[in-house]
């Protein structure tokens, strides 16, 4: 299954950080934020995967890139470590970039890779939505959309106050953790939110979403909005939500960008113990 990553957002909530680079290549740790959501995808096994781009976003594509002067640096300092690590990079998917224009929004981003996907089913996966979980949390959807043969969407519980943020749905419950949509509100007030179960950045769509996004006109804020699309799927196909498993972080905005560098650092041996000392480290080394 392909893979499609739209990135060609402006970043403007992330400013001034974003004024002259790409929002998915600010470092959580030590790698970009688009890196992990390659790697999901390739966890997954899906290794076909499209990113599409804008101006401005060049050095995601050096990033997956071969670094031939690097590489010789590298090898030449006998690092072998750092040498296989930018090695893998380069080569663990087949990465094609297509750039969107003018930033139309997220559907417009889409129907930019329409040609190079065909009429088969594909994944989307925002490059600037992270999730952590041992399963991948696209691999998750990819296991309903084969059970159910149609569309599916990563949801999760939010809380009320911040449903004006996403994408909302309403949906009927049939099994543990998945819902049937039958509705989606964008950014609802609290009076128009229909649930508290928002939709986040992981998507797995039969190829009928590319009719349903060429129908709809420009939506909020002028843009092509993936959510109008999907409430005519819902509608007139079928749309599933999966309250998936594993804690998702929206690196466009600052406050999980934090959270997100804070709970992955703890995540790392190499760093865990400097970072976040023992109380007996902190005496042995007030000691010394
Ligand atoms: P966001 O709304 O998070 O992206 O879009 P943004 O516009 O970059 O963010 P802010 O609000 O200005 O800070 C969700 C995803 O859709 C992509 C973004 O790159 C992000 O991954 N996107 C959005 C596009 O590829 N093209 C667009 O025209 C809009």
């Amino acid at each position: 299954m392909k893979v499609v990553i739209p990135a060609a957002g402006l970043g403007i909530r992330f400013l001034p950080a974003t004024k002259a680079q790409p929002k998915e290549m600010l470092p959580v740790v030590d790698k970009p934020a688009i890196q992990y959501v390659v790697e999901e995808a390739v966890e997954s096994g899906m290794t076909d995967i499209i990113i599409i781009t804008g101006r401005g976003k060049r050095a995601i594509e050096d990033h997956f890139d071969k670094s031939y002067e690097l590489e010789h640096k590298l090898r030449e300092a006998g690092n072998s470590e750092a040498l296989a690590e930018v090695q893998r990079i380069a080569s663990m998917a087949d990465i094609f970039y297509i750039r969107q224009k003018e930033q139309l929004g997220l559907g417009h981003a889409i129907l930019c890779a329409k040609k190079h996907v065909g009429n088969e089913p594909f994944a989307v996966m925002l490059g600037d939505d992270i999730v952590v979980n041992e399963r991948p949390c696209i691999g998750q959807l990819v296991e309903v959309f084969e059970q159910m043969k149609a569309s599916v969407v990563g949801v999760e519980q939010v809380p009320k106050t911040k449903l004006h943020r996403y994408g909302v749905i309403k949906g009927r419950k049939i099994k543990e953790n998945l819902y049937k949509v039958e509705d989606l509100v964008e950014k609802p007030t609290p009076a128009e939110a229909p649930s508290d179960m928002a939709i986040i950045g992981r998507y797995v769509f039969q190829p009928e979403i590319f009719e349903f996004l060429e129908r709809i006109r420009p939506g909020k804020g002028g843009e092509i909005q993936l959510t109008d699309a999907m409430k005519l799927l819902c509608r007139r196909k079928s749309l599933y939500g999966l309250k998936f498993k594993g804690t998702r972080f929206d690196i466009g905005s600052k406050a999980d960008w934090v959270k997100a560098t804070i709970a992955l650092s703890m995540q790392r041996k190499d760093l865990a113990e400097e970072l976040y000392p023992s109380p007996q480290a902190v005496l042995r080394r007030s000691k010394t």
